[in-house]
């Protein structure tokens, strides 16, 4: 309410009463100046209230709400159903220009402002919360990890025309491998080495194989922060300062990596000895979002157009906690794994039963034994794992999840 209207309002009420409901009104004002002149998360998360309330003044700033808004064109903003225009706060227009996804989209300031400061939002949240400070900047892609990988590769390849391998620390999660493939490039797959009951980076046969096909032929090395064990999470310092080396960029997923100071600190680090191009992530894996992925440039650019709404989830998400309660719920993160963690040692502490340093899963592994050989085959223990009401846990077989199948015949258990 702007002055004049205040002192209209103040001829229908009382001005006292007037005065203090302007205030807070004020008070949301001065929230939003924050934000717009800081572009970074609160301390103090914002209710579920105000951040609607400010997502509509947004909306409001999209030509299709305009409120005397004639649309004549063919691309208004025109939405057929009331519960998805309502869904998406009336924000219609989409952001991006003419396959910038970081370009502004004319007809829609508020989205346009959106996305601006949810990417904002987004590298503050990984340097300043994750700690990865050397992560320059950040773009939200409504795209799943895979996808948003296949975007960086396709982008690289700009800067690299005659490339067309890729050199991929095998992990056992298809996105990754599907993203080389639809990006048109050759894997070239590294096996991972076993040490003990861990499946670790082949550090000295990634230089090999660039050594092998050429600095100049390969668009990329990609490696993998957490995956599911028994592979824990890849060096990437150390593969970084091989591409820093042979000039090679170096991709890391980093799927589910947010989460784990572990893996955070592993990225940063190999940014300050080598090299790392671009890191992906995912949103929904790591934010508490149901929208889909990251991709933090560091040196190159992805570009792609795209609807409005992951931006939106982000901001709303981010915003929801603010820096305090992030800051704790990382910390619980943190201690419940070390907690979880503990927990298995001490129960599994008097049997052969070893548990690895995770990363992020938290497995353990068992030997042959006859009693395991009489127990149901895998998929019939997760499904009376299901039974149970426990999600996210799975327990497989894993034959040769490394070079030699005799030697590596393991039943890994995670949760
Ligand atoms: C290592 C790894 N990469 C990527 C993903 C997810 O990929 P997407 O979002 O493409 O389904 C997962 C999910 O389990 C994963 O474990």
């Amino acid at each position: 309410m702007d002055d004049k209207n205040s002192a209209l309002a103040a001829k229908i009420i009382s001005h006292t009463y007037v005065d203090s409901g302007v205030s807070s009104i004020k008070s949301v004002h001065k929230r939003v100046r924050d934000l717009l002149a800081s572009r970074s998360i609160p301390q103090q998360g914002w209710p579920d209230s105000l951040i609607d309330e400010v997502i509509r003044n947004f909306s409001r700033m999209d030509s299709n709400n305009f409120l005397d808004n004639v649309g004549v064109g063919e691309r208004e903003g025109r939405v057929a159903c009331g519960m998805v225009a309502r869904r998406h706060f009336y924000l219609s227009h989409g952001i991006g220009r003419s396959g910038d996804i970081a370009a502004e989209q004319p007809k829609a300031a508020g989205s346009s402002l959106i996305v601006k400061l949810a990417n904002a939002l987004a590298l503050d949240y990984v340097r300043g919360i994750c700690g990865m400070r050397n992560l320059k900047s950040c773009v939200i892609m409504p795209l799943a990890t895979g996808m948003s990988f296949s975007m960086v590769l396709l982008q690289l390849r700009q800067t690299r025309p005659a490339a067309r391998f890729a050199i991929w620390q095998r992990c056992d999660q298809k996105s990754c491998f599907k993203a080389l493939l639809t990006a048109g490039l050759t894997p070239i797959v590294v096996e991972g080495v076993i040490n003990g009951d861990e499946v670790t980076t082949n550090v000295e046969a990634i230089e090999a194989a660039v050594k092998e096909h050429g600095a100049e032929n390969i668009l990329c090395i990609a490696v993998t922060t957490s995956t599911f064990a028994p592979r824990v999470p890849d060096d990437v310092p150390a593969v970084s300062k091989i591409a820093k080396a042979h000039n090679v960029p170096l991709v890391v997923n980093n799927a589910y990596g947010l989460q784990s100071t572990r893996c955070c600190h592993l990225i940063n680090e190999a940014c300050r000895v080598g090299r790392v191009d671009a890191v992906v992530q995912s949103t929904d894996k790591n934010l508490l979002v149901p929208g889909k992925c990251f991709a933090f440039e560091i040196i190159s650019c992805c570009v792609i157009v795209a609807c409005k709404s992951d931006s939106l989830s982000v901001f709303n998400c981010v915003f929801r906690r603010g820096l305090g309660d992030t800051n704790s719920w990382r910390g619980d993160c943190d201690f419940s794994v070390k907690e979880v963690h503990r927990g298995f040692r001490e129960a599994l502490s008097r049997s052969r039963i070893h548990v690895p340093d995770p990363g992020r899963l938290h497995y353990f592994t068992l030997a042959r034994t006859r009693r395991l050989e009489r127990n149901p085959s895998a998929p019939q223990r997760n499904l009376s794992l299901l039974a149970r009401q426990t999600r996210g846990a799975c327990s497989e077989t894993r034959r040769a999840a490394a070079q030699n199948e005799a030697q590596y015949d393991i039943d890994s258990h995670h949760c």
